[in-house]
């Protein structure tokens, strides 16, 4: 049985407490729906790759309450720093050495040598991270492969029966996975488009960053098939829906479902999981998306939109 935990002092005091014996609880972030465990809780950690069916070679982001635990986990270069500094808390995750005295699982990192850490601006995480006072290993709270989950009902949807329990934090205002940023020698790589722009980086970072899946030899596994992807097949780009296509629009235009009619990409960016979790409930076959800019947070929105358009395994 799943719980629906309230996001008050007991609902957060019994997460914590489901969390220490090593059970799982999805948990709202302003991102997504994380799916948390006890990093240093190998049992756990295993359990979140089972409850996903997700495979155990795609490392997962420990979860923070600020940039001093981050401290104490990996190594903070001084660009990396600066990001922190700015982002933190926030949707940016940073993917930095890890600290051979860390404590995290190897199953966290699937055996690499780097770290994945981010600390969450949503008081409901906040909260619990303080209440439980460790880092916590948090993939995103969906089926491996399946759309994201930014209300505490695509949880249950995904996940009912195989977690203990979820915070209900209602919607999540993000709506797009955290920017990851990974870092090869003096120059900052974007692993994945997501809540923070490549334009505010740049700011911060005084050049652009490189746009690769990789590190040195180090990828991002999670980066390349097909992702974030509803029960329907995705067409992208489209200008107009063919026959037996529900129409996604963008901007002023007629449509089924519209990600923003005024074409703002935050609000865009926002509805784009809550209309593909609408229609797979209403069993849509085939989804057609107009284009989005690729601009700010166009780019993530773009990304998860060509990875559920990608060809599929089953
Ligand atoms: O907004 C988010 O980032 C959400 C919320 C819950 O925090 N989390 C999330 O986690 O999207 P997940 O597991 O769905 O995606 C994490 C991505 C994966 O693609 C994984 O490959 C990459 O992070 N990753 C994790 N550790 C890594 C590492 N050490 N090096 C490179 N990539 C890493
Ligand atoms: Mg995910």
């Amino acid at each position: 049985m799943t719980e629906i935990l309230e996001p008050n002092a007991q609902g957060l005091r019994s997460a914590a407490a489901i969390l220490g014996r090593g059970g799982l609880v999805a948990l709202p972030t302003e991102t997504v729906y994380g799916l948390a465990g006890d990093a240093t809780n190998d049992s756990a950690v295993a359990a979140i790759y089972q409850a996903k069916g997700r495979p155990s070679f795609n490392p997962l982001i420990v979860h923070v309450a600020d940039a001093s635990v981050a401290e104490g986990l990996v190594t903070v270069s001084p660009m990396a720093q600066r990001l922190a500094d700015a982002f933190w808390p926030g949707p940016l995750t940073l993917v930095l050495p890890l600290r051979p005295d860390a404590g995290v699982s190897p199953l966290v990192t699937a055996g690499l040598t780097t770290l994945a850490v981010r600390v969450p601006e949503h008081p409901v995480a906040q909260g619990l991270l303080q209440v439980f006072g460790g880092g916590l290993a948090a993939p995103s709270a969906n089926p491996s492969g399946r759309v994201s989950a930014v209300t505490a009902d695509h949880v249950m949807t995904g996940l009912a029966g195989r977690i203990d329990a979820v915070l209900d934090g209602g919607p999540c205002s993000v709506g797009v996975e955290s920017t990851i940023v990974g870092f090869d020698g003096d120059r900052a790589v974007i692993l994945r488009e997501g809540g923070v722009p490549a334009e505010a980086l740049a700011e911060v970072l005084g050049h652009d960053p490189d746009r690769r899946k990789e590190v040195g030899a180090i990828t991002a596994p999670g980066q390349l098939a097909s992702h974030y992807a509803p029960g329907g097949a995705v067409r992208i780009n489209a200008t107009m829906a063919q026959p037996g296509e529900v129409f996604v629009g963008f901007g002023p235009m007629e449509c089924d479902l519209n990600l923003s009619e005024t074409g703002d990409l935050a609000e865009a960016a926002a509805n784009l999981f809550r209309h593909f979790h609408q229609l797979d409930a209403e069993g849509a076959a085939r989804i057609a998306v107009a284009p989005v800019p690729e601009t700010g947070l166009g780019r993530a929105i773009n990304d998860r939109l060509r990875r559920a358009a990608a060809p599929r395994d089953s």
